[in-house]
């Protein structure tokens, strides 16, 4: 694999450019089942994956690749339909791509959706989660390896990664909403496997609300080089062992599919306002 240095970045950034000749000002990573959202973008310019230069291209199948510029009511929002995850086989330092290319694309503020499974028992499947804070004890991150000072400094803080003032936003937008909504801390597993009942008891000792394969390494990216994040969840299941059965990805997806309309609403209603 190329260096990853800031050039690296702008070759992506330069191409995407040159196609939709326009600064967006949200930028919109959609999880796994979510992706409905991306036919309520008006005037749609796409861009497969596979034709960016040094992007990369999505291997799960509920994922497809291609990035979504347009307008979701009076705002400018570039979607990125289909994800990244280091389940796939991915190194965590390429998973700093999607949001850097946001970055330079000078988008102003980043949303992240994701599927999650519920830790908190007083938690319901189809609960929305504005995602506080979160938990990864994996070790690896993102940002390790040479520093890039163009995105951000070598140590930089995380106290507030998923931004008070959008999750403020977030939670004012609630009302008139048929969904449940909470604010709770989401904790990282890197999967594929779903989690042990014994890890899922250990996660809710730590504090965590809910678990999921993703998000966190975009959350890093955007703290390192500032951009604004607000993360919701989508809590598709409730988590391994805490209902007496097996969890399968079909509940994953029959659960984001099910919610999938009056999400997307409350995502729009959120854009508006942000
Ligand atoms: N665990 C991890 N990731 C998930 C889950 C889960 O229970 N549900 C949806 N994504």
């Amino acid at each position: 694999m190329q260096k990853l240095d800031f050039q690296f970045f702008k070759t992506s950034a330069d191409y995407v450019k040159s196609i939709i000749k326009d600064e967006p000002d949200i930028g919109i990573i959609l999880g796994s089942g979510l992706k409905d959202f991306v036919s309520r973008i008006e005037n749609p310019v796409e861009i497969r994956y596979k034709d960016i230069p040094n992007f990369l291209v999505s291997t799960v199948e509920s994922h497809e690749g291609r990035l979504v510029f347009g307008r979701v009511g009076e705002k400018k929002v570039i979607c990125m339909s289909g994800r990244f995850h280091h389940y796939e086989g991915y190194p965590f330092t390429v998973l700093t791509i999607p949001v850097r290319l946001f970055k330079l694309l000078g988008v102003k503020k980043t949303i992240v959706t994701n599927a999650a499974g519920a830790v908190n028992t007083e938690y319901n499947v189809g609960d929305i989660m504005i995602i506080k804070d979160h938990l990864k004890l994996t070790g690896a991150s993102p940002l390790e390896g040479d520093n890039i000072e163009e995105f951000g400094p070598r140590f930089f803080d995380t106290t507030d990664m998923y931004t008070k003032e959008l999750r403020e936003i977030a939670l004012n937008c609630t009302e008139g909403s048929p969904l449940t909504f909470r604010e709770g801390v989401y904790m990282y597993f890197t999967g594929p496997q779903f989690e042990t009942p014994a890890e899922i008891r250990a996660a809710r000792i730590l504090g965590a609300d809910a678990v999921g394969m993703s998000t966190v390494t975009e959350a890093l990216t955007a703290a390192h080089c500032s951009m604004p994040l607000l993360g919701i969840s989508v809590m598709t299941n409730m988590a391994a062992g805490v209902l007496d059965r097996k969890l399968t990805d079909e509940e994953v997806g029959e659960t984001a599919s099910r919610i999938s309309k009056p999400f997307g609403d409350y995502i729009e209603k959120v854009i508006s306002r942000l």
